[in-house]
């Protein structure tokens, strides 16, 4: 129950000004004709945490009479945009042009008082209106409205997939439906920007950032929201004032390892959630995973939200898929398509086992795209070439350089249609010999795999590690078997254009559970040689891997 409003109210809103962080490219099919400056990822995460500073979620009555709320809230200062959202009650996000005016609101608001409990006094930016008066704002004039901000129905989705002419159409349809809106965008940076300022309490130069799919062009509605505590902003410190023959250091407390360290900064910023962090619920500290983490709910944005610290690696990891991600608009469009018919045919999950990672789908199509002819996506080696002196970037003592200013990098001379990239993305993928290679963005080119995983994607930044190695023979397998079922269905509608969009074609074909949708003429058809060619496939498999087909066969 996610649904939103969004109205602008004062001269000189820009409500777009940032908002090209999600939508790269302006729609255009091949990626080659949009010429608008993009901006650097370091630029949009600091505009967009810049203007989460200046603004306030305010959860408010249901019956809220929109001018009267925006004036009382003007009081404070001029609004430069504000929009409702619906999330188990009607909450606003009312961005003040100035970040004075937040001073100036939190002045003025009380710590509630109750009879039976005690409120700790934590004076956040996430606030509570009551009406005074409740049956005067009742006046039937200018009630908040309400969009959804959920992603769409599996019914809506196949609906809008029906009625488009073409299997492009199709994904560029699902990615419209899927991606994370301007006000989704907003309310996540606000969220980190509210964690912050717990944070803070203990370490009053952090930031939070949000990273993973939030920033990285890739995000859908409904995703987590990955934050990484940075204590130590880097390039933050000046050396203007460290010449001459001392440097001065911080007395601090040593720990054994980086990792400890991390671990117990996580784990006093988790008890401070827990006990003082307004709408933080569920906080549970994870802090022998191999990435310690603190995760808990936000009631309120609604987000389930995972935080790390000393994380950095991943934070570049999510600008190189920015990066990736706002080179042609092909990408996205693909990797949605991609990670919703992984979902559809539970490849993925959103409990963590065996299953591949949308991260690790994400990387699958880079490569693949960057495998075409002529490459639709350059290669990390190729990015590292183009860095001049300010891309430099060493974390952890992995080189992590590589270009950052997107407008020097060559348009690609490619102009494969979506259709013909999904076909042959399943093609491949159908076909290549995981048993034998690793996948590598870096290099662009498949490389002997250095150990048995059975998926082996090498980490583009440490670049010993396996960033799939949780995933098993079954699910491999299971990936393979549809990744070749759907190449042939796509080469089937090809040869039978769609007759009626009554039944599920194209792209809605593919993301039907296998068994399903076989009323359409085309579809019995197929029936015969589908189950056919499953079993020539299973058994190609087999002769390579240990037998473990049985539950994937006989879903
Ligand atoms: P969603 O499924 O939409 O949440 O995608 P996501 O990209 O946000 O993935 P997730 O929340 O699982 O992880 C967040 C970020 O952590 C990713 O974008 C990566 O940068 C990083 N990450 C996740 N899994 C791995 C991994 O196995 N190895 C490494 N090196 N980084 C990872
Ligand atoms: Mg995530």
């Amino acid at each position: 129950p996610h649904s939103i409003s969004r109205h602008l109210s004062c001269p000189g809103t820009r409500v777009a000004s940032v908002g090209s962080e999600e939508q790269p490219s302006g729609g255009a099919e091949t990626g080659t004709e949009d010429k608008t400056l993009q901006k650097k990822f370091s630029e949009v995460q600091k505009e967009r945490r810049e203007q989460a500073q200046r603004t306030v979620l305010i959860h408010c009555p249901n019956n809220i009479n929109e001018k009267k709320f925006l004036k009382y809230l003007s009081q404070h200062g001029s609004i430069s945009n504000h929009f409702f959202y619906e999330s188990f009650g009607l909450y606003a996000v009312v961005e003040f042009c100035q970040k004075d005016s937040i001073n100036s609101l939190q002045n003025g608001t009380h710590t509630p008082t109750q009879s039976t409990e005690a409120a700790i006094p934590f004076k956040s930016r996430f606030l509570n209106l009551k009406l005074k008066n409740p049956s005067n704002q009742v006046s039937g004039q200018s009630f908040v409205q309400a969009d959804s901000q959920s992603p769409p129905s599996s019914k809506k989705l196949f609906e809008l997939l029906s009625y488009a002419e073409s299997i492009d159409a199709q994904l560029t349809a699902l990615l419209k439906a899927f991606q994370l809106t301007e006000e989704n965008v907003r309310l996540r940076h606000l969220t980190c920007s509210l964690i912050e300022d717990i944070a803070a309490a203990y370490f009053p130069s952090c930031v939070v950032w949000p990273f993973g799919s939030s920033v990285n062009t890739f995000g859908k509605l409904g995703c987590d929201l990955d934050m990484f505590l940075d204590l130590d902003e880097t390039g933050n410190l000046s050396d203007h004032k460290n010449t001459g023959n001392f440097l001065m250091e911080f007395q601090v407390k040593n720990v054994p390892s980086e990792r400890v360290a991390t671990q117990k900064i996580l784990s006093v910023i988790g008890e401070c959630l827990d006990n003082f962090g307004p709408g933080c619920v569920g906080v549970q500290k994870i802090l022998n995973a191999r990435c310690p983490l603190v995760r808990f709910s936000h009631q309120g944005s609604g987000f389930q939200c995972d935080l790390t610290a000393n994380n950095s690696i991943a934070l570049k990891s999510s600008e190189l898929l920015y990066i990736y991600g706002s080179l042609d608009s092909r990408v996205r469009a693909l990797v949605f398509g991609v990670r919703c018919w992984a979902r559809a045919h539970s490849l993925t999950s959103s409990i963590p086992g065996a299953w591949i990672t949308n991260f690790s789908l994400t990387m699958m199509v880079i490569f693949f795209l960057q495998r075409r002819s002529p490459p639709i996506l350059p290669t990390l080696d190729s990015l590292k070439s183009m860095a001049d002196a300010e891309d430099r970037c060493i974390l952890e003592g992995n080189n992590c350089t590589f270009i950052q200013d997107i407008n020097k990098i060559k348009p690609s001379g490619n102009t494969e249609t979506l259709e013909l990239l999904l076909k042959e993305f399943f093609e491949y993928f159908g076909n290549f010999a995981f048993n034998k290679n690793s996948i590598n963005i870096r290099q662009g080119r498949e490389q002997n795999k250095p150990d048995s995983s059975p998926l082996y994607i090498q980490n583009p930044f440490e670049t010993s590690l396996n960033i799939s190695k949780n995933v098993s023979q079954n699910q491999l397998q299971k990936f393979v078997e549809l990744a070749r079922d759907s190449a042939w269905i796509l080469e089937q509608e090809k040869k039978d254009q769609p007759s009626s969009s009554s039944h599920p074609w194209g792209l809605a074909a593919l993301l039907l559970p296998p068994g399903a949708g076989q009323t359409s003429l085309s579809r019995k058809k197929k029936k015969k040689p589908m189950s056919e060619k499953v079993k020539g496939l299973l058994a190609s498999i087999k002769s390579n891997s240990p037998d473990r087909s049985t539950d994937a066969s006989g879903k």
